[in-house]
């Protein structure tokens, strides 16, 4: 299956080898990892093994991140979109989350909401999904606010025992409250 969603500014498609150097780039910056609950990636091979582990997802779950590409420049500004999360997370298991992430250098222009609207918007027309999940460390002020204006809704906060206790915040849109609001 082959992904391609237009939005505005950017272009959402499958990750692809090309993608790889500025993923590293992304990836090695520590500004980038403050509040991810890992480590800034110091060789490629991390890159990719990711960057296998996201193939095995598209070809096994249907769905995996996607890259993000600027149309103004044709670059390579991040990755974006839903994940089957297989893992338990919050007493939660085997459901969709939207996630981000983005190069520095393309942070504040907006381009998180964008390409995470436009995955909302796939997952509940495309995927049929009842409901979509997003995560964020507690303290990532930014990402909340991404969630937020797609209109997910705070719902607690848990301790993920698998990302060194981090605090973490758990927000949720359901299809109803999507096909309702006024932010799409
Ligand atoms: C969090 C992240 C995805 C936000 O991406 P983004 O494209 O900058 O987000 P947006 O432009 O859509 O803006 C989201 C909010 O963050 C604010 N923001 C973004 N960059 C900012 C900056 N450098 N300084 C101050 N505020 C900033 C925006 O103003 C906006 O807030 P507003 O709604 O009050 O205007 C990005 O900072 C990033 O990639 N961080 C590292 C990885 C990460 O934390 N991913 C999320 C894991 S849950």
């Amino acid at each position: 299956m082959k992904f391609h969603i237009d939005t505005e500014r950017l272009i959402l498609r499958e990750l692809q080898v090309g993608d790889l150097h500025d993923w590293f780039e992304m990836d090695s910056n520590p500004e980038v990892h403050k509040y991810l609950g890992n480590q800034p990636v110091k060789n490629i091979e991390h890159i990719e093994n990711a960057f296998l582990s996201i193939q095995q997802q598209y070809a096994e779950n249907g769905i995996g991140r996607w890259a993000v590409i600027e149309k103004s420049s044709g670059n390579f500004v991040g990755w974006s979109g839903i994940k089957f999360m297989r893992q338990t997370v919050n007493g939660k298991i085997d459901f969709h989350e939207v996630g981000y992430r983005f190069l520095q250098k393309h942070w504040g222009k907006g381009y998180a909401t964008e390409s995470a609207k436009a995955a909302v918007r796939y997952g509940f027309e495309e995927m049929k999904l009842k409901e979509i999940y997003g995560i964020t460390n507690v303290t990532n002020i930014n990402s909340r606010k991404v969630l937020e204006k797609c209109e997910l809704k705070f719902i607690e906060t848990f301790v993920w025992e698998d990302f060194d206790n981090m605090e973490c915040n758990w927000l949720k849109i359901a299809k109803e409250e999507w096909e309702k609001s006024t932010a799409y």
